[in-house]
């Protein structure tokens, strides 16, 4: 029996026939393929583009090709005012108060400043906790933040290793360093979903956790904003930050985000860069030498933001908040649950393993396929130019999927496991 029909086309489109979803896909752009349409598993990677972005910025840029310097007044999206229409969805989608969330910079810029005000290292506590599988950006970031405070940054970084044989975290592990290295550790700064495993850490235990070592615990949401429903304030998270590319189908380099929580937002010890956007409205026009700090996440910002990289992000939290992140949750579970099960009949015939966890709850639409021994790069590449799957490879090993419960469908999943198996097959493994 060939692997097409093991892995049954049918019940795929019947899936799809089913999904109360289903016609949502009709609002981005799939890139093409053949007559047809690519099945994109890339969205953890680049999210699509909402149809509806395009006309957004063309709004903006009509406002700057009509009002000139005007377009930062008016009543149409002034400029001055643009980041507070990303602050409700913003706060929605991360589980925050209004207060709590600014949309601003790009992800690593605001690692940089929440790292700023919350990095406090002495002598004694200086290391920062991360994943050793965490995405570079965030480990440069952590190591030039040590050294910028004089650490060696080979001694400040302490990074979490799963146990021998397995591929991702157990709570239980990540508590007990926490717990028993509390004396030494200022910061805990993890990827609530870990690019590279796809692990959904369990933010609420591993905060309290944290905070009962007396630590400040921050998070990167990069693959977790749009993915996972998310409750920062109730987990008493610190801060946290994400970008707007992924799930979240911003286009690329858009607007990121940051959080804090409401408690730290009148603390005026808190060290913090600032410029002029993190000044209070009221006054930020009158030009005054020193500052007049605003009392929510607003005073972490520096400039005024760039408007053509905030509408994408307008567009698309318009839709997050038209579906609801609990609906999408549901599609989301079922649409990789039933990936899981296509990928674990190609295991059946061909080298690979899932490294994801199992469990749904520890997971968000991401699966990671280890292959051994083969170029993951040409896996890739041939998965999109031979079949039209867009997926990407990792290196060492690893192909990520993503079923992005806005846009995929399950025969897209259908697509992704058969191609799999034809690429394998073709490369003899
Ligand atoms: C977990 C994580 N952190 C940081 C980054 C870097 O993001 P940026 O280039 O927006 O700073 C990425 C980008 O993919 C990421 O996945």
């Amino acid at each position: 029996m060939s692997m097409a029909t093991l892995l049954d086309e049918g019940h795929a489109l019947e899936l799809d026939a089913g999904d109360a979803l289903a016609a949502l896909r009709q609002r981005f752009h799939i890139p093409p393929y053949l007559d047809g349409e690519a099945a994109y598993l890339a969205g953890n990677s680049l999210g699509l583009q909402p149809r509806a972005t395009r006309e957004l910025i063309l709004g903006d840029l009509d406002n700057w090709a009509h009002l000139g310097v005007e377009g930062h007044g008016g009543d149409n999206r002034a400029w001055v005012t643009y980041h507070e229409l990303l602050r409700e969805p913003s706060a929605r989608l991360v589980g925050a108060r209004p207060d709590e969330v600014v949309a601003m910079n790009s992800l690593t810029v605001n690692l940089h400043l929440l790292m700023i005000s919350f990095y406090r290292p002495t002598a004694p506590r200086n290391a920062i906790v991360i994943e050793d599988s965490a995405f570079p950006s965030d480990s440069y970031a952590v190591r030039s933040q040590a050294a910028f405070h004089g650490y060696d940054p080979d001694e400040a970084i302490i990074r979490l290793r799963p146990r021998d044989g397995e591929h991702t975290l157990r709570t239980e592990d990540v508590i007990k360093v926490l717990t028993e290295q509390a004396d030494r550790i200022a910061l805990v700064m993890l990827g609530a979903v870990n690019y590279y495993t796809g692990e959904y850490l369990d933010i609420p235990a591993i905060t309290a956790a944290g905070h009962a070592a007396g630590v400040i615990v921050g998070w990167d949401l990069a693959h977790a904003a749009g993915n996972v429903p998310l409750d920062m304030h109730e987990w008493d998270v610190d801060w946290a930050a994400w970008c707007s590319y992924k799930y979240l189908n911003s286009g690329p380099g858009s607007l990121a985000g940051a959080f804090v929580h409401e408690r730290h937002l009148h603390d005026v010890s808190l060290p913090k860069f600032a410029g002029w956007w993190g000044n209070d409205l009221s006054n930020r026009f009158l030009m005054g030498p020193t500052l007049t700090p605003v009392a929510t996440a607003d005073s972490w910002q520096l400039s005024n933001p760039p408007i053509l990289a905030a509408a994408p992000v307008l567009a698309s939290l318009r839709l997050f908040d038209e579906v609801g992140m609990d609906a999408l949750r549901v599609k989301s579970v079922r649409l990789t649950g039933y990936l899981e099960s296509l990928l674990d009949v190609v295991a059946q015939r061909h080298p690979i393993t899932v490294i994801t966890p199992r469990d749904p709850a520890r997971r968000g639409a991401q699966l990671s396929v280890q292959i051994p021994d083969i170029d993951v790069v040409a896996v890739s590449d041939e998965l999109r130019t031979h079949h039209g799957v867009y997926a990407d490879s990792r290196q060492p090993d690893v192909i990520r999927y993503a079923p992005a419960p806005m846009y995929c469908s399950f025969h897209d999943c259908w697509r992704a496991a058969t191609a799999l198996s034809n690429v394998l097959d073709a490369h003899g493994r």
